[in-house]
């Protein structure tokens, strides 16, 4: 992984507006988004269901666009790309994991975590080759040629960040990734979050679970499309952003 640049946020939101329309009427799923991450943090989002957290993620995460504000990641503008920029920008940069895993059925694991890698042009033996090492690093390695029907779902779960790993992004973004999980198989998703963080990885992870909390630097709590505060989460390692500066 490139080693980031200490002096800018990874993530930098400011004033993010979100509107989308239901024949005439106007939701504001987002109203006034705020944020900044710096490289190699791990940030939680908490905040009632429907207060916008998906919604800046997917921002984030240039599967959708603002109506208004700004969005800069890595120090470039996000909110102004045009579709394939846009596309770049989602391989290059983030990686993601859903609430409900997303993997393709038909598809081995290895498979799986393949999938992202043809669309940045990865020879096919490198690949496999990244891909199995994925799966070993999140303790699948005897598991590779399982399809998703043959995993529990904490091993679903980890095939899917395996899959997130696969273009080495910059940033994690989860979307309640431990939502569909037991709670001691949430917390071994936790323990895989944190170890990724550990290597430099920037994690930026909605949640409803109060435990992940202990696991991150920061918690955000939003209301109504709006940050309302923010707290210390129990994480203690340093960033990247706090190595350089000291
Ligand atoms: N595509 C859409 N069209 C219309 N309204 C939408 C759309 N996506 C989200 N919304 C609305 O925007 C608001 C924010 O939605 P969002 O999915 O971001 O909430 P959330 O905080 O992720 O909630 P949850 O915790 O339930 O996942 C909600 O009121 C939702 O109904
Ligand atoms: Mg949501």
């Amino acid at each position: 992984m490139d080693r980031p640049a200490a002096a800018i946020p990874i993530i930098q939101v400011e004033h993010l507006a979100k509107d989308f329309m239901l024949g005439s009427q106007r939701v504001q799923a987002l109203v006034d988004g705020n944020l900044v991450v710096w490289p190699g943090e791990f940030v939680a989002v908490m905040g009632p269901s429907g207060c916008g957290k998906s919604t800046l993620l997917n921002m984030i995460g240039g599967l959708d666009r603002p109506s208004g504000g700004r969005l800069r990641v890595d120090g470039r503008d996000v909110d102004g790309l045009d579709e394939n920029a846009l596309a770049d920008y989602r391989r290059r940069y983030c990686g993601f994991v859903f609430q409900s895993f997303n993997l393709v059925p038909t598809m081995t694991a290895r498979q799986n975590v393949e999938f992202p890698m043809v669309f940045a042009h990865i020879p096919p033996a490198q690949r496999r080759e990244r891909a199995a090492a994925l799966l070993r690093a999140v303790g699948l390695g005897d598991r590779i040629e399982h399809r998703p029907l043959e995993l529990s779902g904490g091993e679903q779960q980890r095939v899917a960040i395996a899959r997130a790993l696969a273009n080495r992004p910059r940033i994690i973004l989860g979307d309640e990734p431990t939502g569909n999980l037991d709670s001691k198989t949430g917390v071994e998703v936790m323990r895989i979050m944190d170890g990724l963080n550990g290597r430099g990885h920037t994690l930026l992870v909605v949640t409803h679970d109060p435990r992940l909390a202990e696991y991150c630097h920061r918690v955000v709590h939003m209301e109504d499309g709006r940050m309302l505060r923010e707290e210390p989460g129990g994480l203690t390692r340093p960033t990247v952003a706090w190595m350089q500066a000291a």
